[in-house]
């Protein structure tokens, strides 16, 4: 009987997000200046003010979660949030698809074993490992590494945003998916030669790519916007999302435009390849074929 329902649920979901994503087509976007809906936080570019957490107050490894609490869209506190209104609330801050900020709260809701309807979380509650948190994350260190995924970890951010090679018409850097893809294959091979309890399966491999696609569509790539973002968790004053269809970025656009050829791009081997070849003289040799061998037979 359930799997009738999950049947049933799945096909009415991928129906109705794919409607979404021909109304996008079909109507004009939102104006630039105006993607943020009147009479909702940051309509105008004007941000609800940034309070950095203080102690006592609940965050967690997701960078956009972590802003909207510095900015009281969620409680400043992190805690006691419902997931209809987390859902609510990233669908007029992020310009994500209704159908979107159903479902990865719902998926949320169910990983902790939550009522969607009913209950509540703490943003705390999502760092659970291997749930969506996972390892090799480009914010983060590994949870086993580093127990509280509230960190930025200010290095990992630098070297991310330092290794953007596109350009906007005004000549200022923007991320690309080959750079996303590139310096996953090597957050993945660093940490899996460091971290004994590294795991990245296939279901969190597909997770990091979509968590670091939204750096690419939500915030458009723009170095400058992800600094504030991503060392401060702050949006930045004047920001609005990237995204201006009508209905937001559904998972029918979002995954083929972006996140598949992020994950698809991503290869170990090619960047330890580069890596060994790049410096013959001080590699470490051992280190580097370990690492080779450390890959499970399903990672590129
Ligand atoms: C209810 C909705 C959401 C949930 C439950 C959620 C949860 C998470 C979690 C658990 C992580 C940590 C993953 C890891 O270990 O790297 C994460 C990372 C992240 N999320 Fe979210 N998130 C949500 C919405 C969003 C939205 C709306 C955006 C963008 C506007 C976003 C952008 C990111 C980014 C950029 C990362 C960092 C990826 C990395 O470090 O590799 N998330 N999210």
């Amino acid at each position: 009987m359930f799997i009738l329902f999950k049947i049933v649920h799945d096909i009415a979901f991928f129906t109705w997000d794919m409607s979404l994503t021909v109304v996008n087509l079909v109507t004009p976007s939102r104006r630039e200046g105006h993607v943020t809906p009147e009479g909702h936080p940051g309509f105008g570019g004007k941000w609800p003010e940034f309070v950095p957490p203080g102690e006592g107050d609940s965050r967690c490894s997701c960078p956009a979660l972590n802003a909207m609490a510095n900015h009281g869209i969620l409680p400043r506190d992190g805690k006691n949030i419902q997931f209809k209104e987390m859902g609510r609330l990233i669908r007029t801050t992020y310009n994500f698809s209704p159908s979107f900020c159903y479902f990865v709260p719902n998926y949320a809701a169910q990983m902790l074993g939550k009522n969607y309807n009913k209950d509540t979380i703490e943003l705390k509650d999502l760092d659970l490992h291997n749930g969506i948190e996972h390892d090799a994350s480009l914010c983060r260190e590994d949870l086993a590494l580093e127990p509280d995924q509230s960190k930025p970890h200010e290095g990992y951010i630098k070297e991310l945003l330092a290794s953007a090679t596109g350009k906007d018409k005004d000549g200022n850097p923007l991320l690309t998916i080959k750079d996303l893809s590139k310096y996953s294959s090597k957050r993945r091979a660093d940490a899996r030669s460091y971290n004994k309890d590294f795991t990245l399966d296939f279901v969190h491999r597909m997770f990091g790519s979509s968590n670091s696609s939204t750096l690419l569509t939500i915030f458009g790539g723009r170095i400058k916007d992800l600094e504030t973002i991503l060392l401060e968790e702050r949006l930045p004053e004047g920001w609005e999302s990237r995204v201006r269809g009508q209905m937001g970025l559904t998972l029918s656009t979002f995954n083929p435009t972006t996140v598949w050829p992020v994950e698809f791009g991503i290869s170990e081997k090619k960047y330890l390849a580069e890596k060994a070849a790049q410096s013959p003289a001080d590699r470490d040799t051992t280190t580097i074929s370990s690492s080779v061998n450390k890959l499970d037979t399903t990672s590129n």
